[in-house]
């Protein structure tokens, strides 16, 4: 049987994520693969129609990939009827305009997240998507992590007994931008462009929380900017209007205490760049990008506090690895290839619209928590 192929509107792919993640890594990857595998038998291959705001970046881009279509005019790729799916990794304060036109074309729509500034405009996404009977999409990628992988499948198994904490720590120092050259885009230190670390993070936080441990009841947060001044791509110095660093408290359906540290102001002492710590009952786990070890409570040492004798136990070392037990893909293009069965033959796809603006309306909570200086319900 010869592949189908599907056009796939791609808005965004001259940035960070776009090219890196979702054009190389997942859409051009999933087509040098022979295309998405479906259930049903047959693969489909995707079209890839980019679509910015600058031509010469854009001719750059497909002259280098060999992609035949790009055009700075979103309406015409959007009034081809071959295209059957929007992307959009636009910044933030771009996106809900372009993917309201898409459902509006009758595209089903896939998105990075956030999927919008605030959580009117996330649900109202939702709404419209689902007034339209288009499939929709938010990126997760963090879910498919060989790590948070490896974890899931520890809860499955009845690992940990009862959960009773989760301890997360994300966060790399982001150079200032004056001696070394900043590695993250301007715009995320800068509300007015929407820019802050919580509402990058919080939506991921969310999802993951969500998915993995149970549904959350209640957020405070402390959201600060530590540095105050940074300089942008251009050499000109700048006020960094947003959040840089969000110390963060969950409460979990089932009691599970959450407190999740995000900083892009902090220098990196641990194994990965983002670590998860679940202490349950029966057992612990630490899970990162990749790896994922763990302490039963069989193999639990018993320390006994004595500040007047050196530390001679090696704790790290009654730590056992999980082992892959699998082989792991790119976490974005696994999404990808769900989200194209999801459009395709209509497998379920639980990362939607929905699920996007619960991340949205997290990240707003833990604005407003910080602001207030107190702890918000949120509400099922
Ligand atoms: N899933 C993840 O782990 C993850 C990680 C980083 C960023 N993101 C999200 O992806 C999106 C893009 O982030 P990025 O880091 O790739 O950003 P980036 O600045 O590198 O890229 C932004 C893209 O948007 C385009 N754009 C459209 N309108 C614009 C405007 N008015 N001003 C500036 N650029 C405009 C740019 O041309 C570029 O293609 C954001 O929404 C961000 O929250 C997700």
């Amino acid at each position: 049987m010869s592949p189908q192929s599907i056009g796939v509107v791609m808005n965004g792919v001259t940035g960070r994520m776009g090219y890196r993640q979702h054009l190389v890594r997942s859409v051009l990857a999933i087509n040098e693969q022979g295309g998405v595998p479906l259930a049903g038998g047959g693969r489909v291959l995707l079209r890839p129609v980019l679509v910015g705001r600058s031509a010469e970046k854009l001719e750059r881009l497909s002259a280098g990939h060999d992609i035949a279509e790009w055009t700075t005019d979103l309406d015409a790729a959007l009034a081809d009827d071959t295209n059957l799916i929007y992307f959009d990794a636009q910044v933030t304060q771009a996106r809900v305009k372009a993917v309201l036109k898409a459902i509006d074309a009758g595209k089903h729509v896939y998105a990075e997240k956030p999927t919008a500034e605030t959580s009117e405009d996330a649900l109202a996404l939702a709404e419209a998507a689902a007034a339209k009977g288009v499939k929709n999409g938010v990126v997760q990628d963090k879910l498919f992590l060989p790590g948070l992988l490896k974890l899931r499948r520890l809860i499955d198994g009845g690992f940990f007994g009862r959960i009773l904490s989760v301890r997360g720590e994300f966060g790399y120092w982001v150079f200032e931008g004056d001696w070394q050259a900043a590695q993250r885009p301007s715009w995320n230190y800068r509300t007015a462009d929407g820019g802050g670390i919580v509402l990058d993070m919080f939506p991921h936080w969310a999802y993951v929380l969500e998915n993995l441990f149970g549904r959350v009841t209640s957020v405070y947060a402390q959201a600060v900017t530590h540095i105050p001044e940074r300089v942008d791509e251009a050499g000109e110095a700048y006020r960094a209007t947003a959040d840089d660093a969000a110390y963060g408290i969950f409460e979990l359906e089932g009691g599970i205490v959450a407190q999740i540290n995000s900083s892009w102001s902090v220098r990196v002492n641990r194994d990965e760049l983002v670590e998860f710590q679940v202490d349950g009952t029966h057992g612990s786990a630490v899970a990162g990008l990749r790896n994922c070890r763990i302490q039963h409570r069989a193999t639990t040492p018993k320390p006994v506090w004595n500040p007047d004798l050196p530390v001679t136990a090696r704790f790290r070392d009654d730590w056992q690895e999980v082992p892959d037990n699998a082989e792991f893909d790119n976490g974005f293009k696994i999404q990808w290839e769900r989200f194209v069965r999801h459009v395709v033959e209509d497998e379920p796809f639980p990362y939607d619209f929905a699920s996007g603006a619960r991340g949205v309306r997290l990240a707003e909570l833990g604005l407003r928590s910080s602001a207030e200086g107190r702890r918000l319900v949120v509400e099922p």
